[in-house]
């Protein structure tokens, strides 16, 4: 075992041990997200513990001073996220520590996960490399301009029969099966769907996050459809808080977002270790669908 991944070591001068995230308390959980001021809710963490694995580390009495989780996606590749460590803590080896941790549990699989600035210089350090930028558009909705339909396109309410075609659509745009995450997000969410010729071609799900509704994932094969399965959820939060996580820059699905009330709030970094995660720009297809929205920064 390497310095790196040891059981206990001292963080300052705390010693402090690896627990599994599942064995400790959601409230200690939920106080160090809030602790690095992130919109996370009690019931936010439950979903993620309840979909993916993780290790927090905690000291001689019971404080959480870290967490580090990962999410499987098949037998290849896995996301990284909610690397955290107690602000008191920082830049004393902690995250490289924990990340020694999560990296052991992952070996073999192809890693993807969303830098914020704060832990890009710790992730260069283990060599993942920078793929594209996520903008973090958020705010207080307002009310979005009717939009027409794509000509052929009806849209409606995504049902749970729905499932089957909306992972294959999502399998297409994220690279990897994510079925066993959409069936959990589709419990928890409301969702459109976009169908052209009988099939369905654009589908948006919308949940309770943080501090309101997040949009994602979207998956659509060009803005106009795109904004077409977005447009209800706005409409339904104008006035309140929402939030959608996107890596489109420019273009009509950017300024649509600007035109419900969302600007960018704050930007992170996709970076990848093995494979890259990421279609290469200009690769993809003009009909193959791509994610518009990301279901979170730390799943993807
Ligand atoms: C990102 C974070 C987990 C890093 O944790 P940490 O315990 O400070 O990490 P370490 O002490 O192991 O330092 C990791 C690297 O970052 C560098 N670093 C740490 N704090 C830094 C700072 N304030 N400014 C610049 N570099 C810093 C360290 O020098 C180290 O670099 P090195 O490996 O080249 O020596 C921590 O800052 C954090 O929780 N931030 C808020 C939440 C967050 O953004 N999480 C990341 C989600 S993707």
């Amino acid at each position: 075992m390497s310095a790196l991944t040891s059981e206990s070591r001292f963080v300052d001068s705390f010693e402090t041990r690896i627990a599994d995230i599942d064995s400790v308390d959601i409230d200690k959980l939920h106080a160090l997200s809030m602790s690095v001021a992130w919109p996370h809710r009690r019931e936010d963490w439950q979903f993620l513990r309840d979909f993916g694995q993780g290790i927090a580390a905690i000291d001689e009495i019971g404080r959480i001073l870290g967490s580090a989780m990962w999410f499987p996606y098949g037998g290849r590749f896995a996301t990284i996220g909610m690397v955290i460590t107690s602000p008191r803590l920082q830049a004393n080896g902690a995250g490289q520590w924990l990340m020694g941790h999560a990296l052991d549990q992952v070996a073999g699989r192809n890693l993807g996960l969303n830098a914020t600035r704060a832990a890009r210089r710790l992730y260069l350090s283990l060599n993942f490399v920078r793929e594209a930028s996520v903008f973090q558009c958020h705010g207080e909705a307002i009310l979005p301009p009717d939009v027409e339909l794509p000509p052929g396109a009806a849209i409606r309410a995504v049902e749970a029969d729905d499932l089957e075609a909306i992972a294959a659509l999502d399998s297409l745009a994220f690279g990897t099966d994510r079925t066993l995450l959409l069936a959990r997000l589709l419990a928890n969410s409301k969702g459109v769907v976009l169908i052209r010729a009988g099939r369905i071609e654009a589908f948006s799900l919308c949940r309770r996050f943080g501090r309101g509704h997040v949009i994602g994932p979207v998956v659509a094969s060009n803005d106009a459809d795109a904004i077409a399965v977005v447009h209800p959820h706005a409409v339904e939060h104008a006035g309140a808080f929402l939030r959608v996580d996107t890596r489109e820059k420019g273009g009509t699905f950017a300024d649509f977002l600007s035109r419900c009330g969302l600007p960018i709030y704050d930007i992170v970094t996709t970076m990848s270790l093995g494979d890259p995660w990421l279609p290469v720009p200009g690769r993809r297809g003009m009909h193959e669908p791509k994610t518009y929205a990301l279901v979170s920064h730390t799943l993807g």
